[in-house]
Formats: C-alpha cells, structure tokens, sequence
C-alpha cells in the first residue's frame, strides 16, 4: 500500500513538472502552472494600465503592430477582454524588481511586477505565448507564472569598432536582449580598428580616428587587403537616442572606451599620446598591438579625461568599462617616460605601471560618481579599489576578484564568447573555436570554487560578440542565434530547473519566432555535434 502511494505520489509530481515545464518559454519561469483553457486576443482586447507603465504599453503594442498588423488600445477599466498591467507602489523596496507574476483566465491577461521593469519582463513573456503566425486571434494558454531572475547582470556585448553597426542595428540589437530578458548592453565603442564615438574637444576622433583605409581579406594573417575604406561614428546625439531607446526597454548601456592597449584608432589622430610619437594608423588587422597609450605622458591622462568628460554624462549606468585588456608592455619598457613614471612612482615593473594607469583613471571616474568595470587584466599589478573585473581568460580572475570581495561578471571564452563557430562544419568565415548551444546552455556563472559568501560577488554573466570577422546585421543574428536564448535561460532561471532535455524544444519553437521575426539564425547551431 505504501509503495502504491508513493508511487502514485511519483507520477504526480511527475506529472506536475512535466505540466509545469511544457509551457514555452525561455527562460524558464521559477514557477508556471498551465490550465485547461484559452485566451484569445484580438484588436478588441484593451490594454488597462496606468500612464507610467507606458514603456510597456509601447513595446507591446509596437511588437503586435510589426508582427500581427495591428494595435490596442489602452482603457481606465475592463471586465473582460483585457491586458492588465499593474505595478503597486512598494513602501519598501522590493528584494527584486525583475520579479512579475502573470495569469491569463477565461477574462483576459494579467501581469504585475515589482516594479515597472518586473512587469515589462513579464510583457515579454506574454509575447512568448502568443503564436508566431500571423492572425487577429492570437490564442493563449490560461496559464499562471511567477519569475524572477537568478541573476541581476544579464548581458549582451557588442563590438562596433572592428565593424561599425548602424543605429538602427543597434536598437534592433537593444530590441532582442529585451525578448530574452537580458538587461545590459555592454557598447565596446573603442579600439584598433575605429573609433566610433563623437568627442567634441577631440574632433579628430571622428574626422581620422574612425575611418580605417583597408581591412586584410579572409582570416587572420589575411590574403592580401581589400582597400576599401570602412568609417563610422555615433554623434552623441545618435549616442542619446540608443541610450533612451535601450532605458525604455530597461537596459542599461554600458560604455568601453578602452585603455591603456588597443589604442591605435587614438593614436592614429594623436600619435603624440604613444610611447614612440608615431606615426600610426587605424588598423585593418586584427590581434594584439604593441603601441598603446604612453603612461609616461601626463597628456594621455588629460586625453582621456576629457574623453571621460563627454562620455560620462551620455550614459545613466553606474559603470564605465575602461578595458584593460591585452596590453602588451614592450613601449612602456623602453620609454623613458613611462621608466620615469615607474621611478617617480616606486612600482615594481610594468605590470605595477599598467596598474598605476587604472587605478589613476578610477579615481577620476569614481570623482564623477561612477564605478569602472575592467577585463581580468586589471588584477595583474593590483586591482584598483571599486573596480569590477569583466573575467573572459577562463574564471580564474573572477574567482579570484570575487575572493578579493570585488563584484564580477563572468564570460569565460569557453563558454561565452559567441564569435566562436556553433558548428563544427561551419561554413562562413569566423574567428575560429567551437561553442555550441548545448555548452552555453550548460553555463553556470557562480563557480563551485567560492564560498557562498565569496559567491555573492558575481553579479552575473554575459556573451561578447567580436565582429572581426561578422560584417554585416545577419551575421550578428547568425552568430548570436539561438545562444542567447540559451544564455537567458543560464543566466535567469532557477539552476534546479536548467535541464537541456527540457529546453531543447522550447529552443526549436524559439526559432520558429526567429522566423517569424525574419532574422537569420544558425541552423547548425541546433543540432549537436555537427
Ligand atoms: C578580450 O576578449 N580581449 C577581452
Ligand atoms: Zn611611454
């Protein structure tokens, strides 16, 4: 009798989580309850919310206008027939303000968040029940879900200097890390190859800094070059627009202006601020560079500041990325300014100068009310005091900055570096390595190697996508598609619940909406081993 009831209990629960996880949606909801039923929406369905929730109002409509044809309007009641969002005003704040629930019955839809970005999440869960064929009758399961990410930093990158991106790219971009509830974008504006953000003080930067004259054809070393020139730069008008686009759907921009290395685009304009004077120019190579900022000269901290000056007030996030990656110390051992400055300064060796360089940059940042993010170079020599370290050689800097009790976003190449082939036999030109789906789904930011209190410092993760190699809107979708949605899934849902089985055909109608949506996606990427 015993073993009847607890087999019986077995098939229950059994039962229970296979209902729970049948309901399709990436990521995974903490908890989702389906029932037995459908709503249905059609342009006669009103959108009840108050006028602040109007980011999610927009969104919603602006998506079912392109995808489906048509918009709703927004009403001060309903009974029935209705989209619901409500976002109650907290007395204290709340331990989470991604949480939403959502519950769609027989009357209508509705979600209520945490906060105004809670229910915006909750939004696009909504958009993931809602079929990916057009129509005027949009049916959707009666369903029940409460969620919250595991994660606070969910984050997507983005390099525009090896190829520049459009505005209007950009926003698309924006516009899907917000469909896979990521919420940073993490801009990296500066490097070799172009300069692509508008600095008043320093015009050059935008007439020489941002243009390059060639690029090598074909994979690193190159089959010769093409010479064709490849320019770009974002006003900082352009700058404002993408960042209000992104603070609509609530992600935070990110900036990298990097330093002390891949500096030549700077340089290129004012060779003056280079251990050797120059000349230089913007490059149409990749890899690492010896010429870097001289951190000998104090015009190269004057440089930078007034870069910081502009850059700062663009951007609500409370981070700068300052790079600090892949600076080679060669200059800096034969530059009597940059000796004098290990001198002047009693430091060890250059390793103690590049950290010197940091720490005197996040003094400036942190006196304009901001803290810098920098890649896991940044610990060599000594961590500057609030840095956050950005670990992409592996996690061993991470873990050792979260042992530092320093906040740590983790992107391991191996893992989440997204300029990798997804495909063994991948057929368009990449940067080489092999990452596919099923690994980036197997992601698990917080190493088993911390303490629980050491673990709280990992503030999340995040996919890089380099585009040396990715010239144009379709091969970013390519290359990110469908990985980012198995990073949300990594990054937001409950670790319990990450199961590759399970996500497997939630990922296969995943791309069912990327072609709804016409956007290119890898379909090597999703069959495995290949
Ligand atoms: C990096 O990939 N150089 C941060
Ligand atoms: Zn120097």
């Amino acid at each position: 009798m015993k073993q009847l009831l607890l087999t019986a209990c077995l098939l229950l629960s059994l039962a229970a989580i296979s209902h729970a996880q049948s309901i399709n949606i990436i990521p995974a909801p903490v908890k989702a309850e389906m029932k037995n039923g459908q709503f249905t929406i059609t342009p006669k369905t009103v959108i009840v919310a108050a006028a602040a929730e109007s980011k999610s109002v927009s969104f919603l409509n602006d998506y079912l206008d392109k995808l489906y044809g048509f918009r709703l309007k927004t009403a001060a009641k309903a009974d029935r027939n209705y989209i619901k969002l409500v976002t109650p005003v907290f007395v204290k704040k709340p331990d989470n303000e991604e949480r939403y629930t959502l519950n769609v019955d027989a009357n209508g839809v509705s979600i209520q968040g945490d906060s105004y970005q809670g229910t915006f999440i909750g939004i696009q869960t909504l958009i993931q029940l809602l079929p990916p064929v057009k129509s005027n009758a949009l049916k959707i399961p009666f369903t029940s879900i409460e969620d919250y990410p595991r994660f606070g930093y969910r984050g997507m990158m983005l390099d525009v200097s090896r190829h520049f991106f459009t505005v209007e790219f950009v926003k698309q971009y924006i516009d899907f890390l917000a469909l896979h509830k990521m919420n940073t974008f993490h801009w990296h504006l500066t490097d070799d190859q172009g300069w692509r953000i508008e600095i008043k003080k320093h015009p050059e930067l935008t007439t020489i800094s941002s243009c390059r004259e060639s690029t090598i054809i074909g994979h690193h070393p190159g089959k010769g070059e093409d010479h064709i020139k490849h320019c770009g730069i974002y006003t900082q008008e352009q700058v404002k627009e993408v960042v209000k686009y992104a603070a609509d759907r609530f992600i935070t921009v990110i900036p990298e202006i990097e330093m002390p290395g891949h500096a030549m685009a700077a340089l290129a304009a004012y060779p003056e601020l280079g251990c050797t004077g120059g000349p230089y120019k913007v490059q149409g190579t990749w890899g690492v560079l010896q010429d870097v900022f001289c951190a000998g000269n104090e015009k190269t901290f004057a440089f930078l500041q007034d870069v910081l000056d502009e850059v700062i007030p663009l951007f609500p996030s409370k981070y700068i990325h300052v790079g600090g990656d892949e600076c080679p110390k060669d200059r800096w051992k034969v530059c009597p300014k940059c000796q004098k400055r290990i001198k002047d300064e009693n430091l060890k060796d250059e390793h103690a100068l590049q950290s010197y360089f940091i720490h005197r940059m996040e003094k400036y940042i942190n006196s304009k009310g901001k803290q810098i993010i920098g890649w896991d170079e940044i610990l060599e020599g000594g961590l500057a005091p609030n840095a956050t370290v950005m670990s992409w050689r592996g996690e061993k800097g991470g873990i050792e900055a979260a042992k530092q009790h320093h906040n740590v976003i983790m992107t391991p190449t191996g893992w989440c570096y997204f300029d990798y082939s997804q495909s063994k036999k991948e057929d368009s030109l990449t940067i080489g390595g092999y990452l596919p789906v099923e690994k980036v789904y197997s992601y698990d930011p917080q190493p088993k190697e911390l303490s629980a209190e050491d673990a709280k410092y990992i503030l999340g993760g995040q996919a890089n996508l380099w585009t040396e190699y990715i010239t144009s809107p379709t091969k970013v979708q390519y290359m990110v598609f469908p990985r980012m949605a198995a990073l949300s899934e990594a990054l937001w849902s409950p670790k319990e619940k990450k199961n590759w089985k399970d996500f497997e055909p939630r990922m296969n109608d995943q791309i069912k909406r990327y072609q709804f949506w016409n956007v290119n996606y890898n379909p090597k990427g999703i069959k495995q081993g290949e």
